[in-house]
């Protein structure tokens, strides 16, 4: 049996792998182990439980108000430590976070062969999103096997001549959010399992907001929350809940413009079922995060893209997502017309998602053990 190691550090990149290791075990071929460089905490905690499965190492990495090159140098000592110590055959890392660039490059100086989930999404920009950009395309110059989840993403590593072990398979987000919605509808359907004092998902439209990219910090963030104000304003059968991201840098801009306005809910960042249940039972979205750009075609959510620019166009392409960019009267139009004009709104509810069918980690595994 090969041994895999899945290392992860944030988020998404819990949600994204979750479902592959879930696949990886039933196999005879591999022994996946988990990784956790704990680059996030409290946003991770709770989230591999969800999917019943449960860290091997977690190198608690994280430390408040961190910076780029304190968490890098972080997890690439940590994780070379650790591969030295376990000896993994392959190194499968998934997106493009600090924690994935850094522990492939720390199997990269091991010579351990890295496998790269979500690989090839590109802006062109080496800036935006920063530093995700850069970072998946130094991973793509590390890995072996490249896991893309689109045709365009699989495309663009073509562009950059990397043509050996290139393969699209659809994004294990997909898997995850369905078994998600599965559960939800099994589980769930009595008690919600969302809770926000005050808000009540039937008697308001409610506006589900996230956002915490780093070339938004400050001035377009500081724009955002203004938007939003507007908004709820204008449209009194409207409500908005905002997850608020951990990250300072985030909270301490927005959150003294929006708290205290009696329609606008913030609140602790919840876990992947309460969200996923927030994303179905919204009317609109509002974000400049990659995942819930993935998932809301699914959920016959429109999504408005905080951000000039976007790795992930498949959706805008398919019409489910429209990019507004960070400015103030082009966020505010776009919102007011998904939220008046019907026509418009069913137009983007009712696409096809094309980021992925729900299979991909079954199809992944397929792949690796031919490999
Ligand atoms: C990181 C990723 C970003 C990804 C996002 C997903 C990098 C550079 N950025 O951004 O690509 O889209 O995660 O959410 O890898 N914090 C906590 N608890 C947590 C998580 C974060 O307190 O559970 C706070 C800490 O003060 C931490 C700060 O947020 O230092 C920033 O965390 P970091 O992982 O460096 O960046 P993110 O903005 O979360
Ligand atoms: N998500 C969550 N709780 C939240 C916000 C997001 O579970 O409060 C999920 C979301 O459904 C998606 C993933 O986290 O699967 C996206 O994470 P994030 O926006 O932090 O990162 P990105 O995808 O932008 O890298």
């Amino acid at each position: 049996m090969k041994k895999i190691a899945l290392v992860f550090g944030t988020r998404p990149e819990v949600i994204k792998i979750a479902p592959l290791y879930l696949e990886l075990k039933k196999s005879k071929k591999f022994k996946p182990i988990l990784i956790n460089t704990g680059q996030h905490k409290e946003m991770v905690a709770g989230m591999l439980a969800w999917f019943g499965i449960k860290e091997d190492y977690n190198l608690k990495l994280m430390q408040k108000n961190q910076t780029l090159e304190s968490i890098t140098a972080r997890v690439i000592e940590s994780t070379s430590e650790l591969f030295r110590k376990i000896k993994p055959d392959i190194v499968l890392v998934e997106g493009d976070t600090v924690s994935v660039m850094a522990a492939s490059i720390a199997a990269f100086y091991l010579k351990i062969p890295v496998v790269h989930l979500e690989a090839g999404l590109r802006t062109e920009e080496i800036y935006n999103p920063f530093p995700e950009e850069m970072a998946r395309r130094i991973v793509s110059r590390i890995a072996s096997v490249h896991l893309a989840p689109t045709d365009r993403a699989f495309t663009n590593l073509k562009k950059e001549n990397i043509s050996k072990s290139v393969f699209n398979t659809g994004n294990t987000v997909i898997d995850a959010l369905f078994y998600t919605t599965t559960q939800i509808s099994r589980k769930y359907n009595k008690i919600a399992p969302m809770y926000v004092p005050g808000l009540d998902f039937d008697k308001s439209r409610v506006i589900l907001v996230t956002m915490h990219r780093r070339e938004n910090f400050g001035k377009s963030h500081r724009d955002i929350a203004k938007t939003l104000v507007k908004i709820v304003d204008k449209f009194p059968d409207t409500a908005i809940l905002l997850p608020l991201h951990l990250n300072p840098n985030v909270r301490s801009v927005i959150q003294p413009i929006l708290k205290g306005h009696k329609r606008i809910f913030l609140i602790e960042p919840p876990g992947y079922v309460p969200f996923v249940y927030a994303m179905q039972n919204s009317y609109l979205i509002l974000t400049d995060s990659g995942g819930v750009q993935e998932e809301a075609p699914s959920l016959g959510k429109p999504v408005l893209v905080l951000r000039t620019n976007t790795e992930r166009p498949e959706g805008v392409s398919a019409g489910s997502a429209k990019l507004v960019g960070v400015n103030p009267e082009i966020i505010f139009k776009e919102a007011s017309k998904l939220l008046t004009n019907k026509k418009a709104y069913n137009k983007m509810a009712k696409t096809k998602n094309p980021y992925g069918d729900g299979k991909a980690s079954k199809r992944i595994v397929k792949i690796l053990e031919k490999l």
